[in-house]
């Protein structure tokens, strides 16, 4: 853990140069728009330690896998998300002295996310090796208007010299990723063009061709007029710069505007990338550096105006929910459906960028009630696109007849490659089938299960048919051999959550197919042709929800998250000294396996989604035999706390829990953060507030809320797109305030009673 952020209601701060955490503040700080992102590497030239990352979304490469023992059925390759060429490269060099803030003496330095307007901002003052100072002033963002804009406003000042300097701007993609299996570079140069005004430099990816066309043209202005420079091209393979060179005056500001286009292969063909590429360039570029962050700062504050969380009493959980939010829109804007949201965004390179069950099980509640129906429904049109691929992934791992969707993938193909993940951690189906639920039951879009949905879970139910087994011994039908939610248990049988996802997902298609029976018979048909759907395949999927086995613990009243889970030592979290936490940092492996501690919700997990079908007692019960032996050891684990502790009314426990998951990075709670933030753990803290304090479900197709408001909160409000009503709820401590601000009158329900709101009209209760 690491508190150095200041608190703030709007933005973050970082005061005080702190090399030793830049990796750290690299993350926190990073910039995104859904097509690119960039962690918070600084312009210039920095010799300290650093992970430059630039992210072109969708940009990935295939290395090949690398593992000691190769089991059949393993992926070939893993997938990673490319750092790509460093566009926002600005070195200085006064006086032969090259401005490296690592062997600088650094001052004044701070460092500001402006969340509301959307741009990172760094001022400093640096003393060089030679004793001469300057001051830095930069300001860039990537733009919410222009999706391949990447602006910068880089100032320098003198403030004890005159001197000579040399300003270069460049373009860099000479890079590679540190997770490189076999420490290889994964660009080649196609194209570069370089003069006095700006430069073009085309890349291609090795193995799948992606192309990237970065193009850069520039301003230098001093005293606020064009400044008198001489410029001397640069190029090196897979570079193109140009140094300015310049007198700078003691006192006087000088000040470069770098604007970049970053365009790929995967938005134009080849011949298009470079004329595409100069228009835009010269569209951002005529609207200048101003401008555009109006245009940016305004589409922000639309966005802000759809999902912002207010939080009155507690700047600390303020901060922290709108820093979730942010990321969250700067990572998915939903408008590409062959994009999705990796567990670290574009934030750093680790999970390779690549899609998990997060997605469904975590981030799709943020975009159903805060973005557009067809951004959700993107992200689920995403796994449609995938179907084929999902089935190819079953038949290798011998089941002919359903689809196994990836643990991780980019494309539709598994790209992770530990057994135990890759192989057991089916799980992964029912959080896809339970988001075609969620979305179905949030928007009402039945048209989606006609024309997607159902094709899906008719799959996915063939995957479990067969994937269980018939025990003679149990006389019920078993799920051997996996992993569930909690990774540290493996090759487990009959994981509790499993067994119950997988005949829920039996029980829900089983109820889809039968309304489309009776609702739209021709459409129903023409998908049981296509799929040579089998009534017999329908009464074994009767006889499986039927007979399926849940281990239980029958003298606590606890469903058991696994065989055997309670031969292992009871042990709880709060009995072990603290200096074994986290445990995958000072336990071996084998020892975590043997332990009975639990590194995320599990049993929890299905409580959660099937919560509806659960009474309270029952929760409770399982909240309090499982939650102390839970340590929380993935991002994804406190937030389902969070949602159920508020929903038991414990809210101690939910706000502690809240602010876990609120802050994991902005105060570095796992001291893991400098990989990247949890971007998809941000979608469960927007969770744990609406859903866990605002009490928020749908409940067969009504808005209902049960709220609880911690005791340090004076208030908190959020709004939510509901079937093309906008609704603002405030919970106070002693009001609920619901105001229906745009959209047709809805009845909704507050605590269990019903109430009917006009359009613009509220009710306090
Ligand atoms: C969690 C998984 C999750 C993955 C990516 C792992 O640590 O155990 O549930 O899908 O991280 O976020």
């Amino acid at each position: 853990m690491k508190q150095y952020i200041k608190t703030d209601e709007w933005n973050i701060i970082e005061e005080g140069f702190h090399p030793e955490d830049q990796r750290l503040s690299e993350s926190i700080f990073s910039i995104g728009n859904g097509h690119m992102g960039q962690r918070a590497n600084f312009e210039e030239a920095y010799s300290g330690d650093s992970l430059q990352g630039s992210y072109m979304a969708g940009v990935y490469y295939t290395d090949k896998t690398k593992v000691g023992w190769w089991k059949n059925g393993y992926p070939e390759y893993f997938a990673k998300v490319l750092n790509a060429t460093n566009w926002i490269g600005i070195n200085i060099v006064i006086d032969g002295e090259s401005l490296d803030l690592a062997k600088c003496q650094v001052k004044e330095f701070r460092r500001v996310l402006n969340m509301k307007e959307g741009f990172l901002h760094r001022t400093l003052i640096a003393r060089l090796p030679g004793q001469k100072e300057i001051r830095i002033d930069a300001k860039r963002f990537v733009s919410m208007t222009v999706k391949e804009a990447g602006l910068i406003r880089y100032s320098i000042t003198p403030l004890n010299f005159d001197g000579e300097c040399i300003i270069t701007p460049y373009l860099d993609g000479d890079v590679k990723n540190t997770d490189s299996n076999y420490d290889e570079k994964f660009w080649t140069e196609v194209h570069k063009e370089n003069s006095a005004e700006g430069a073009v430099l085309t890349l291609k990816t090795k193995k799948l061709n992606f192309r990237l066309c970065s193009l850069m043209k520039y301003d230098l202005l001093q005293g606020g007029e064009k400044s008198q420079h001489t410029a001397e091209l640069i190029e090196k393979e897979k570079y193109v710069g140009c140094n300015l060179r310049l007198t700078l005056k003691q006192s006087e500001e000088t000040v470069l505007y770098k604007y970049v286009i970053n365009v790929t292969s995967r938005d134009k063909t080849e011949d298009e990338l470079i004329p595409y590429g100069k228009s835009r360039l010269e569209e951002v570029y005529q609207k200048g550096f101003d401008a555009m962050l109006r245009e940016h700062s305004a589409a922000w504050s639309k966005k802000w105006n759809e999902s912002d969380i207010a939080i009155e009493g507690d700047m600390s959980a303020q901060q922290a929910i709108r820093f979730n939010i942010f990321q969250l829109n700067q990572t998915y804007t939903g408008e590409d459906e062959r994009l999705n949201i990796g567990p670290k965004g574009f934030t750093g390179e680790k999970y390779g960028g690549s899609t998990y069950w997060d997605t469904e099980a975590y981030c799709l509640p943020f975009y159903l009630s805060t973005a557009d129906q067809k951004i959700p429904r993107n992200l689920l049109i995403y796994r449609y696109k995938h179907l084929e691929k999902a089935k190819e992934n079953a038949a290798k791992l011998g089941f002919p007849k359903g689809a196994l969707y990836p643990m991780v993938t980019m494309n539709g193909e598994e790209c992770h490659n530990e057994w135990e993940i890759t192989f057991e951690e089916i799980h992964r189906n029912g959080a896809i089938a339970y988001a075609v639920y969620n979305y179905v039951n949030y928007t009402g879009d039945r048209d989606y299960l006609k024309e997607y949905g159902l094709e899906v879970l008719i799959e996915l139910s063939r995957f479990w048919e067969e994937r269980v087994n018939f025990s003679k011994a149990r006389n019920s039908y078993v799920i051997l051999g996996v992993t569930g939610p909690n990774e540290y248990e493996n090759n487990v049988n009959n994981n509790w959550y499993t067994n119950r996802i997988a005949s829920w997902t039996l029980e829900y298609t089983l109820e889809v197919i039968n309304r489309m029976k009776a609702d739209s018979y021709p459409a129903y048909k023409s998908l049981e042709d296509k799929l040579s759907l089998k009534e017999t395949e329908l009464v074994k999927w009767m006889d499986i929800i039927k007979h399926m086995y849940y281990p239980v613990d029958e003298e606590r009243d606890i469903f058991l998250q696994q065989d055997g889970y309670l031969d292992k030592e009871q042990c709880l979290v709060r009995d072990l000294d603290k200096q074994n936490l986290p445990l995958n940092q000072h336990w071996s492996w084998d020892r975590i396996l043997r332990s009975c501690f639990i590194k995320q919700a599990d049993v929890l997990q299905g409580l959660y989604f099937l919560q509806d079908k659960y009474d309270l007692d029952t929760i409770r019960r399982n909240f309090n035999f499982y939650e102390p032996r839970t340590v929380h050891e993935s991002s994804l684990s406190p937030c389902i706390h969070a949602i159920l502790a508020a929903k038991l009314k414990d809210k101690e426990k939910a706000y502690g829990m809240y602010l876990k998951t609120a802050r994991l990075d902005l105060d570095n709670y796992n001291n893991d953060t400098e990989d990247g933030c949890h971007i998809t753990s941000m979608a469960g803290t927007w969770m744990s507030v609406v859903e866990g304090f605002g009490g928020m479900r749908v409940v067969e197709e009504k808005l209902c809320f049960h709220p609880v408001i911690p005791d340090n909160w004076k208030s908190f409000s959020f709004r939510i797109k509901f079937r093309g009503n906008l609704i603002k709820a405030t919970i106070t401590k002693d009001a609920v305030i619901i105001k229906n601000e745009n959209g047709q009158k809805i009845t909704l329900s507050v605590n269990g009673t019903d109430y009917t709101i006009d359009s613009e009209k509220a009710i306090q209760i």
